[in-house]
């Protein structure tokens, strides 16, 4: 079982870059599905998830190559080879180890007339379901039903239509766009997310012969299409990695320069650093952030982009916990994210939870203990704090953090941080 050992004391200094999302990376290599033949996708995070999703697609017969690009932050070149009848199915093995699996689910049945992906179950971070994406796929012509622990969806060919989310979902916005873009006649898809993500996977698809308006607004508008073709195209950079990067500069009150970090990708987080007395600056290529002295505590509201990402809500509960003041954090978009703040707890934070709202009062430092990663992001906002305590942290469970942090550890130490990777017996 791998942890890390984080010893605190360092300040974050230097430059780091950041290579492509992993949110929008898997999708991207979802979306690859819908057009025979090699596509190849740049700035791919060098993590276990993409590693999950490559498995998922080598099972459905697609060739799958990695390549790791020295110096890119963790990132690669992938090139997917797709064949002419892709096979259906998509185990539990691999659905259950990654969530966003469920992604083959819109470009299967949109591309072959059928698909079999097993139900991913429930999360550590909420039950997360799918009505959306199934009512979705319905609405489209697809029929689906859910047998053995499987969701089976059929459709001849699947046809326009309108969709209006409940809930601006990522997951559903792009299973229901990779579905569309194949379908007869025009899909609109109303209250949809706006994530980056969303953007990059439908530049990605205009780029392979989609026809798609409205990418990064509430209302995205597809018109369906015969065939696509295969594309060289590059991941957008990870916005919740540069996010953490950026907290963690303002946390250890360090100066960091976060390459290929894009400003307008964390307004209100960065608005957020700002207020807690960070120097926040958008560079030509990148963020810098640098603080200096004890930051002020801000609350933080999470909600779907561009509000404060969720997945920066256990970092923004970290650096609450060592800043001046009380804090509010209200998490609306996960109901089961607030579980990590009982590792906190074991470090000193002082954090009062009442339904889906954190009270957080700040004490001057952590007090270093063994902890457990709980999922990837609180994995880092645990490591975080570990830099910001009085001694060695244990951060155990850290497959959860390779999932989404490529070379996280060296990433660390090129900045200054005493971190290491060891081994504890299962
Ligand atoms: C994606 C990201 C995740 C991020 C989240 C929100 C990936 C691989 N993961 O997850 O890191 O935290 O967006 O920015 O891209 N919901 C339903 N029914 C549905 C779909 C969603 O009730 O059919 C609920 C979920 O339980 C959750 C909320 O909607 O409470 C948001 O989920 P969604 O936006 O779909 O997140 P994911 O795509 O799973």
């Amino acid at each position: 079982m791998d942890c890390f050992e984080v010893t605190g004391g360092a300040r974050l200094q230097g430059r780091v870059r950041v290579t492509g999302a992993k949110n929008s990376a898997l999708k991207l290599m979802a979306a690859a599905l819908l057009a025979p033949g090699r596509s190849t996708i740049h700035e791919v995070p060098d993590i276990l998830d993409v590693t999950i999703m490559s498995e998922v697609l080598r099972r459905l017969g697609c060739g799958v190559a990695y390549e790791r690009t020295p110096g890119s932050g963790g990132g690669g070149r992938l090139t997917i080879d797709v064949p002419d009848k892709p096979s259906t199915e998509t185990d539990y093995d691999l659905v259950r180890r990654m969530r966003a699996s469920i992604s083959v689910l819109g470009p299967l049945v949109a591309r072959c007339g059928s698909a079999r992906v097993a139900l991913p179950g429930g999360d550590a971070i909420g039950s997360r379901g799918l009505d959306m994406h199934i009512s979705g796929l319905e609405r489209l012509g697809a029929t689906i039903i859910s047998e053995h622990g499987f969701l089976i969806a059929t459709a001849p060919r699947l046809t326009g239509t309108s969709i209006w989310l409940d809930f601006p979902s990522v997951g559903a916005t792009e299973n229901l766009v990779m579905a569309a873009v194949l379908a007869q006649g025009t899909t609109v898809v109303d209250n949809a997310a706006r994530e980056p993500e969303i953007v990059d996977l439908c530049r990605m698809l205009v780029a392979m012969g989609a026809r798609i308006e409205g990418a990064g607004t509430s209302t995205i508008t597809v018109e369906g299409v015969d065939s696509m073709s295969p594309v060289e195209y590059t991941t957008v950079p990870d916005r919740i990695v540069a996010g953490t990067w950026a907290i963690g500069a303002v946390m250890t009150r360090g100066d960091v320069v976060i390459e290929r970090g894009v400003a307008e990708h964390l307004t209100v987080a960065l608005d957020k650093l700002t207020d807690s007395g960070a120097t926040v600056e958008a560079l030509p290529d990148g963020i810098r952030v640098a603080m200096d002295g004890r930051p002020r505590c801000v609350d933080v509201v999470t909600l779907p982009f561009p509000g404060f990402p969720t997945d920066l809500q256990p970092m923004a509960v970290a650096l609450a916990a060592v800043s001046t003041g009380t804090a509010l954090i209200t998490e609306n978009v996960f109901e089961g994210r607030f579980m990590f703040v009982n590792e906190l707890v074991r470090l000193g934070a002082d954090v009062r939870i009442d339904g889906h709202h954190a009270v957080v009062r700040g004490r001057e430092r952590f007090s270093s203990a063994p902890v457990l990663a709980t999922d990837i992001r609180a994995g880092a906002g645990l490591v975080l704090a570990g830099l910001c305590s009085d001694g060695v942290t244990e951060v155990q469970e850290v497959h959860h953090v390779d999932r989404g942090y490529p070379d996280f550890v060296d990433q660390l130490r090129g900045l200054g941080a005493d971190v290491r990777r060891t081994q504890r017996p299962d």
